[in-house]
C-alpha cells in the first residue's frame, strides 16, 4: 500500500541521519565509527557522498529517538530498525558503521552494518530484513551515485561488496556498483541493462569464490550484455587495491586486465582441465553451456571460433554440442 511504503522509506531516511549524525557529532561515532573510515581510507567527502553512519552501542537509543520524533513502531518494525519482541522492543544496529543502501532515485531502502573488530563470533555485515521497500535482489549498491557514469562511460564495474565500491569511487571510478555478496539475479542486471550494455565483472583476489562467481555470469549473457571480467593480484580486492594505486594506474590497470568473458572462462577451464580428457570433455560442456545462453546468433559463431582455437577442440564439435543446447535457431 502507498502509505505504507512512503512511511518505511520516511523513517528509513530518518534513520540514515539519525547514524549519519551520531558518527559526525558524537564522542561515541566520531572515536570509533569515525576514525574507522579513516582508517580504511575514506575522506569526508566520501562519508557524506555516501551517507555513511555509525549505530551507538546501545540497547534502543535510535528507537527512543525515532519514537519522540513522532515516527510509528509500526514503521519502524517492518523496516527492521527495531526489532520487536512481545513489549520490548531494541535497535537491530548496535556499535556497527553504516552504509545506506538507496535506490535508483536515492531514496534510503535498508542498511548494511559492518562490525568494527574482526571478531568471527557476529556476522560482518548485518543487513536490513527483506521488506516492502528492500528487496535485497532487485538492488544494487551505489546505483544512484554511479548511474551517469555508467551511461556516459557505457559500461558499468561489478564489484562484490560495499567498500569496493566507495573506495573506487573515491579514487576516480565512478561507473561502479556492487552486488552484496550475492551471485547478480536478474533483476539487478536489468538495472543495469537500462543504463549500458557492457559489464565488468571484477573479482576478489582469492581464487576460491571463483568459479561459484563465474558460474553467475552465464545471467548476464542471458540478458543480452557483453561481459569482461577483470582480477586482481592475489590477497587484493578492488577496495584495496583502488586505495594504493593512483588514479592512471587504476585507470590502466583496468583497461589491461579487462578480459572477454568467454575467453576468461575458456583459458580457467584449461587450466583446470590439464591433460585430462574426461575433465576436459566435461570443461567443454559447461563452455558450451554459456555460449549458448548468448542471444545474438552471430556472436555465438564468433565464440565458438574462439573456444576451439583456446581449448584446441574443432569447431564442429563444439557447434554439435550448441546445437544440443540450442534448439531454437542454430
Ligand atoms: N556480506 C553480507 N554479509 C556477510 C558478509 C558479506 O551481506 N556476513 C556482503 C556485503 O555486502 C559485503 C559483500 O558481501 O560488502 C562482500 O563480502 P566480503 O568480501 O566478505 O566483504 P568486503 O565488502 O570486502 O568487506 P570488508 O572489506 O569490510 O571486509
Ligand atoms: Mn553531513
Ligand atoms: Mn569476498
Ligand atoms: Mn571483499
Ligand atoms: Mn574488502
Amino acid at each position: 500500500e502507498a502509505n505504507e511504503k512512503e512511511s518505511m522509506y520516511l523513517v528509513s531516511e530518518f534513520a540514515q541521519k539519525y547514524f549519519h549524525n551520531v558518527l559526525m557529532n558524537t564522542d561515541e561515532g566520531k572515536a570509533i565509527g569515525y576514525s574507522y573510515f579513516k582508517e580504511r581510507g575514506f575522506t569526508k567527502d566520501t562519508i557524506e557522498k555516501f551517507g555513511l553512519g555509525y549505530s551507538p552501542e546501545t540497547w534502543d537509543a535510535f528507537t527512543m529517538e525515532a519514537l519522540g520524533k513522532g515516527y510509528k513502531l509500526d514503521y519502524l518494525d517492518k523496516t527492521g530498525l527495531t526489532i520487536v519482541k512481545d513489549d520490548k522492543k531494541f535497535d537491530r544496529f548496535k556499535g556497527r558503521v553504516m552504509f545506506p543502501i538507496q535506490s535508483m532515485s536515492g531514496r534510503v531502502l535498508g542498511f548494511g552494518g559492518r562490525i568494527l573488530s574482526n571478531d568471527k563470533k557476529a556476522a560482518k555485515y548485518l543487513n536490513s530484513p527483506e521488506s516492502e521497500i528492500y528487496h535485497k535482489s532487485k538492488v544494487l549498491y551505489g546505483i544512484f551515485h554511479a548511474k551517469q557514469a555508467i551511461a556516459k562511460q557505457d559500461n558499468c564495474f561489478l564489484v562484490e561488496g560495499y567498500t569496493d565500491v566507495i573506495q573506487m569511487y573515491q579514487a576516480g571510478i565512478e561507473n561502479v556498483v556492487a552486488s552484496s555478496g550475492t551471485a547478480l539475479t536478474p533483476d539487478q542486471i536489468r538495472l543495469v541493462n537500462r543504463l549500458t550494455k557492457n559489464i565488468t565483472v571484477l573479482f576478489d583476489g582469492d581464487a576460491a569464490g571463483l568459479r561459484a562467481s563465474v558460474r553467475g555470469i552465464d545471467l548476464i549473457l542471458e540478458e543480452g550484455m557483453n561481459v569482461k571480467v577483470c582480477t586482481f593480484p592475489e590477497g587484493d580486492d578492488p577496495d584495496s587495491f583502488a586505495k594504493k594505486t593512483p588514479y592512471d594506474e587504476l585507470v590502466q590497470y583496468l583497461s589491461e586486465n579487462a578480459m572477454d568473458f568467454i575467453q576468461f572462462k575458456a583459458s580457467l577451464l584449461m587450466k583446470e582441465a590439464k591433460n585430462d580428457p574426461i575433465k576436459k570433455a566435461e570443461l567443454i560442456r559447461d563452455m558450451v553451456t554459456s555460449i549458448s545462453k548468448i542471444p545474438d546468433k552471430i556472436k555465438r559463431e564468433i565464440y565458438v571460433q574462439e573456444c576451439s582455437r583456446i581449448m584446441d577442440i574443432s569447431e564442429e564439435v563444439l557447434f554439435n554440442t550448441l546445437a544440443q543446447l540450442v534448439q531454437k535457431d542454430i
